[in-house]
């Protein structure tokens, strides 16, 4: 197959660059009460807006622009162009709450606000290597506003990589990842090279051709959805759960390991199913490069309702109807609040967890497909109501099936380790697409 050839330059860096692995953080949400206003903030930003062809140089520092759907309606876009938005974006993250399986405490009337409001239009997302190169672009997107009425910074987060270089239950993260066709990053052993269609807009996607998007072709080319997503991880709680249900020390890693498919260094279950492997897990030849379909269909290594074999079944599903390559999604996760002391098992009552950006070119065919069908069901593997043991919305009675050999085991009384706090759906347009954006001439 021909690669298609992607507009690095006009295309924001987000969607085709990973960080570094040692990286810091801001998120910044605006609210807007005058298009006018709007728009000049973003003609001030749009200069310093990295896209993938200047990604790693010249800046240390990387910045890019989203919007919700309310957001564009404040920059004053008329109704015959907003309309031309997929209908799950329009409604935003909260209205999709069901969908999503965000009930209960996860449920969007317990969000921190303004997450999930009408009130979130613009968001600029920054990130750098060091603090001391963050200063500059958090300087660049507060001065942007700065003298113009009707926009204001409501809502920032601050993220990064916690000093143990894991997550905040203890894994590493970040490991699987997209290989995109046409984006020159060669594939990692074990990525299959998916097209650019499944991620930017305006190129052939995994049917073979190009699906429609949003209009003018301007807005929506080179453009992605995005879902923004910040989660409580109660971090006290899973290591109780362990503690409780493990027989010795070794046991709980193994049962860590067994709800996430992965050892916390990051060596799969699927190549190293007894022990952990620290130099596998830290080996990007290796710690991708395995399969599920031939080498493991029961998930004697890696449990078939484990994390990583949901979100990304692999070759897995061979035999049923579901094209897995069609949900994948860019997966960009930063931690966020300070880490609970190692030895801590009570919750220090601090929030603390992860912020997600999730990137594609449907937000229903990706995020929310993978969210309602493979986090929050077991059909699809045979599991029934069983959900994802992390981050699935247990309640105290979730059960999580470890296959093994001559019986198998079984998690039970599983609680809610991860709670929504709040999240939107954003839209992340390409660099010609914020210029016709700040001229307003819609
Ligand atoms: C607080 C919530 C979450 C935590 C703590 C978490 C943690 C992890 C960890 C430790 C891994 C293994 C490392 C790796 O393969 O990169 C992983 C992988 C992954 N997660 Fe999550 N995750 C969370 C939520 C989600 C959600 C909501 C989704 C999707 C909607 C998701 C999608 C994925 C995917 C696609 C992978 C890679 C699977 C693969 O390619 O093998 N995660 N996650």
């Amino acid at each position: 197959m021909v690669s298609p050839t992607l507009a690095f330059e006009d295309i924001q860096g987000t969607v085709l660059r990973r960080r570094p692995e040692r990286y810091c953080g801001r998120y910044i949400l605006y609210r807007v009460t005058n298009g006018a206003g709007a728009r000049r903030m973003v003609e001030r930003i749009l200069p310093h807006v990295t896209s993938a062809a200047n990604w790693d140089a010249p800046k240390p520092y990387t910045v890019n622009l989203v919007f919700t759907w309310q957001g564009f309606k404040a920059l004053g876009i008329p109704d015959r162009i907003l309309n031309s938005f997929p209908e799950e974006f329009r409604a935003g993250m909260a209205a999709r709450a069901e969908i999503l399986g965000d009930t209960g405490e996860s449920a969007p009337e317990h969000w921190v606000r303004p997450l999930g409001s009408n009130d979130v239009h613009i968001g600029v997302v920054i990130s750098a290597g060091s603090e001391a190169d963050l200063a500059e672009p958090i300087r660049i997107a507060m001065s942007a506003y700065e003298g113009i009425p009707g926009v204001e910074p409501i809502y920032r987060i601050d993220v990064g990589v916690p000093s143990t270089g894991r997550e905040h239950f203890g894994f590493r993260d970040g490991i699987g990842s997209v290989s995109i066709i046409g984006s020159e990053v060669e594939p990692l052993p074990g990525q299959d090279p998916v097209m650019p269609g499944e991620f930017i807009l305006g190129y052939p996607d995994e049917t073979g051709s190009v699906a429609p998007m949003p209009q003018p072709e301007v807005l929506g080319k080179n453009g992605a959805f995005l879902a923004f997503r910040q989660m409580y991880c109660d971090v006290g709680a899973f290591r109780r759960y362990l503690q409780a249900n493990a027989r010795d020390k070794d046991d709980e890693e193994l049962l860590a390991a067994k709800m996430v498919g992965r050892w916390r260094s990051g060596a799969p279950l699927s190549l190293s199913p007894e022990k952990d492997d620290p130099a596998l897990g830290a080996d990007p030849l290796r710690n991708n490069d395995f399969r599920y379909y031939e080498d493991d269909p029961r998930g004697l290594k890696c449990p078939l309702g484990s994390h990583i074999r949901r979100c990304n079944p692999r070759d897995g599903l061979t035999g049923s109807i579901v094209n897995v390559n069609r949900h994948r999604l860019i997966r960009r996760g930063s931690a966020y609040g300070p880490e609970l002391p190692a030895d801590q098992v009570q919750d220090d009552g601090v929030d603390r967890g992860i912020v997600f950006i999730f990137m594609g070119a449907s937000l229903i065919r990706q995020f929310e497909f993978i969210q309602q069908a493979w986090i929050n069901n077991g059909d699809f593997v045979g599991l029934g109501e069983e959900v994802d043991p992390l981050v699935g919305p247990n309640n105290g009675h979730g059960t999580h099936t470890i296959p093994a050999r001559p019986i198998r085991r079984r998690l039970t009384g599983l609680p809610r380790f991860v709670t929504v706090r709040g999240g939107e759906y954003c839209f992340l347009p390409s660099i010609s697409a914020l210029q016709w954006l700040s001229r307003g001439q819609y």
